[in-house]
């Protein structure tokens, strides 16, 4: 831990999964932390030293309340004296068009505080252009300060990516900008602090830029399998062998899987943030990630379907059946179940009058707009359904007890090993 840092006061505002990770590995680091948190069950919860973001455990978050260096308040009085703020809040897609209200809010409670020699880092994921069009202006309206001269601008997009056991934050390489040169260099001092590796790039834009390119990438990736995975389907083509062997080739191939669709925040909504931004300023769709869209927005129709295909050739109907459900979230290993496709897999099952039960160590029954049947994964509720789906291939699942009771299995996730009653997706 670096003594020097502790004099130097940091806010992240928002802790959810990518504010409250920043704020613990500052701490780690040697700064101080004030992690401004809108809701207030949230900021309780981590002033009781209770994590809800699975990366950071209860154990990490109590190591950092107990050097004194961190605490978590709604209090927007607290950011005053800051040397540097991240701003990590959500941004959502309303209607295809991206609401940027939480960053234009916490710009807002920012800027009275900023002091000239401060910094102010965006992470939130958001169309190119957001930290010089939105974010600096608002920080200059409230400071009477400018950007680039009086105090330090930039970006640094997120990578996290919940539950992944091997890359976190520390040691994922972090893309940095600022809106001048003095603001890149401040950046860049903020990360190297706790992450292994910077990568200064030339702009904000170009930083903006990188984050959606990444998800737009993976979007439109899966995308390419999932409709493969239709027409392997209707060919009588095992798919998964397919992308198997195709993933033994050393170069020039990376490795997608189909599945039941695709959740969470990056997927579903960033790459609208550029096709939305593209349209905007270019009048033109971008055609790669609309058709992404499309093709992914109807994998848990195709999943439903595969049932009921499933479900005729057994002589049945889906009306009046059971089925259980393995996994909610939309991630394994994880309780994210933002935009989960099984949310709407749960719904169009009811809609057809199955009675749908599901299990998920992770997801709370509250969590869960459909009704559904929160249940534990045990012999007698496998034996129970008419049919088990595993949507998430969550670790902790005894796929044995799934396999060995189970009348038919659509496995979704190509996770189970080959046994007559499970289909592949
Ligand atoms: N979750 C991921 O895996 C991931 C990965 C990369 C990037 N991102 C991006 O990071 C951003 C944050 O995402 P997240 O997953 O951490 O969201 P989150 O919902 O988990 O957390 C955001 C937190 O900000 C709080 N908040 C909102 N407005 C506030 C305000 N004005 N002041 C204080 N707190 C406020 C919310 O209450 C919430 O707890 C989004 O733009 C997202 O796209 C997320």
């Amino acid at each position: 831990m670096n003594e020097d840092l502790q004099h130097h006061r940091v806010v992240v505002v928002g802790q959810g999964y990518v504010g409250l990770p920043v704020a613990v590995a500052a701490v780690e680091a040697g700064f101080h932390v004030v992690g401004l948190e809108a809701d207030e069950a949230r900021a309780k919860a981590l002033e009781a030293g209770e994590s809800y973001v699975e990366d950071v455990t209860d154990a990490r978050l109590r190591a950092v309340r107990e050097t004194g260096r961190y605490r978590a308040t709604t209090d927007v009085a607290a950011v005053a004296g800051f040397d540097t703020a991240v701003i990590s809040v959500p941004t959502p897609l309303r209607e295809g068009i991206p609401d940027l209200s939480y960053i234009e809010s916490a710009s807002a409670t920012l800027a009275p505080h900023l002091r000239v020699g401060a910094t102010v880092i965006l992470e939130s994921t958001t169309y190119p252009g957001t930290t010089e069009e939105l974010v600096g202006p608002i920080l200059e309206r409230g400071s009477g300060l400018t950007a680039g001269v009086d105090f330090h601008l930039g970006y640094s997009p997120e990578r996290i990516d919940p539950g992944n056991a091997t890359y976190h934050l520390e040691n994922t390489p972090k893309v940095v900008s600022g809106v001048d040169a003095a603001s890149l260099e401040r950046v860049a001092w903020f990360f190297d602090q706790f992450c292994a590796r910077t990568v200064p790039v030339r702009g904000c834009k170009e930083a903006e830029l990188t984050k959606l390119l990444e998800n737009t990438f993976r979007h439109v990736n899966i995308a390419l399998v999932n409709e493969l995975a239709m027409f392997a389907s209707d060919l009588g083509i095992d798919v998964w062998e397919s992308i198997d062997a195709a993933s033994t080739k050393p170069f020039g191939y990376m490795r997608f899987t189909p599945g039941p669709g695709v959740g969470g925040h990056c997927l579903p909504i960033d790459p609208s943030f550029l096709s939305w931004r593209v349209k905007r300023s270019l009048g033109q769709p971008f055609r790669f990630v609309e058709l992404a869209n499309d093709v992914n927005e109807h994998m848990p129709d195709f999943v439903v379907r595969r049932l009921m295909y499933a479900f005729n050739r057994l002589g049945r109907a889906v009306n009046g059946s059971t089925v259980l459900l393995l996994g909610l979230a939309y991630k394994a290993d994880t309780g994210d179940a933002r935009e989960t496709p099984a949310l709407r897999i749960a719904r169009l099952l009811c809609d057809l009058g199955a009675r749908v039960k599901a299990a998920d160590p992770f997801v709370a029954a509250g969590d869960f707009g459909v009704n559904v049947e929160h249940v534990e994964l045990t012999p007698d509720e496998v034996k129970a359904a008419d049919a088990v789906v595993l949507l998430t291939d969550h670790s902790c699942f005894d796929y044995d007890v799934v396999v060995d009771n189970a009348r038919f299995v659509l496995d979704t996730r190509h996770r189970l090993t080959p046994a007559p009653n499970v289909e592949s997706l």
